[in-house]
């Protein structure tokens, strides 16, 4: 049924007696605007914002430009300061020439580069790769662990709660137990197998200039990230989510070239994955304990 007819059944059912005109309107439906049942057929008048109220909450990346000031600010300014410089703040603790954000673009307030808004409602949650109930600083630890190449930070640390403390004001304004809209990397469906040959000459044409020829990146002097590598000792190892063919994909499609997200097709993107993913990382010495309860989804490494 036609909005403007719905509406206007419900009009004449409100509004007695219903003007001529409006009677003229349903004219299609005649038998329905003479029997008093009709507004019963026709969905309650809230029915259309119905959807409105369970919709997702948008992140608005403007809305955290402003970092908050004073002393209760400070944990959640190192946090923020923490995932933009994570490998020269924590040389200890990382293990290769990454920061958060590369990843987690605009540290955490991307959508579509799994952002964080909101995570601290998404843990603890039970998964398949641990085979147990994470919290958050365990969640944190994977990305340390993997995305970072290097140990777990206690989870009484100093940075394990200023990354907590960031994250949780990051995620002050999404009302409880709210889904919001775009987190993680959402998969895409390439139509079909990846072609390497195809994704290492696309990267030559659309990756290389920044990511380097070698796609291991390009750092400063002072060893800031310019452009993260994808490749070599100073990425990602084979245990991170990014090393998984379908969530690289996704990402590359999402936002890569840097400012050009989703100008690639799906399959460009799942080509250009399938061909960096697969160049020398470093290994996870611990990977024999992924997905203890064997739901090892497909795109798994090992
Ligand atoms: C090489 C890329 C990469 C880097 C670098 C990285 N991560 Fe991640 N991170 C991921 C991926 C991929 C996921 C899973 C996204 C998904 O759910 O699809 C993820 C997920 C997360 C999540 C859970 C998000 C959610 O909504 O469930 C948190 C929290 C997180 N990372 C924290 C960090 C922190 C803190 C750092 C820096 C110490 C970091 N990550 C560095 C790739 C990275
Ligand atoms: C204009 C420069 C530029 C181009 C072109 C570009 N990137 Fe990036 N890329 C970046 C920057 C910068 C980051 C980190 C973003 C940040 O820290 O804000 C990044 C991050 C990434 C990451 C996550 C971090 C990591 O090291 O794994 C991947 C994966 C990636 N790019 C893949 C690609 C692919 C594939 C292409 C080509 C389709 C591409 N990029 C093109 C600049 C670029």
């Amino acid at each position: 049924m036609s909005r403007s007819l719905v509406l206007a059944l419900l009009l004449a059912a409100c509004s007695a007696p219903a003007p001529e005109h409006q009677a003229a309107h349903v004219g299609a439906m005649p038998a329905r605007t003479a029997e008093p049942a009709a507004p019963v057929e026709a969905p309650p008048a809230e029915a259309p914002a119905a959807p409105a109220a369970n919709a997702p909450y948008v992140i608005d990346p403007a809305a955290f430009a402003t970092l908050p000031e004073g002393p209760e600010g400070e944990l959640v300014r190192r946090g923020h300061a923490l995932s933009m410089d994570t490998h020269r703040l924590l040389p200890d603790e990382v293990g290769n020439g990454l920061n958060c954000t590369n990843c987690h673009l605009k540290a955490g307030t991307t959508p579509k580069a799994a952002p964080w808004v909101g995570v601290t409602d998404r843990y603890p949650r039970y998964r398949a790769r641990s085979g147990k109930v994470d919290d958050l600083p365990d969640r944190i630890n994977g990305c340390m662990e993997r995305s970072m190449n290097g140990t777990a930070l206690a989870k009484d640390s100093e940075p394990m709660q200023a990354f907590v403390a960031y994250m949780t004001w990051l995620s002050k304004d999404v009302p409880d137990g709210k889904n919001v809209a775009d987190v993680g990397m959402p998969k895409i469906e390439p139509p079909h197998e990846p072609d390497r040959e195809n994704g290492k000459a696309l990267f030559e044409t659309k990756c290389a200039a920044c990511h380097g020829v070698d796609g291991k990146g390009v750092f400063a002097p002072d060893d800031a990230t310019m452009f993260p590598p994808l490749i070599g000792e100073r990425s990602y190892n084979i245990g991170a989510g990014m090393a998984r063919l379908n969530t690289a994909t996704a990402f590359v499609k999402h936002n890569m070239p840097l400012n050009q997200g989703g100008t690639l097709t799906d399959q460009e993107a799942h080509d250009i994955a399938a061909w960096f993913i697969f160049q020398d990382r470093p290994d996870l010495a611990k990977k024999d304990g992924d997905w203890p309860k064997g739901d090892k989804p497909s795109d798994a490494r090992y």
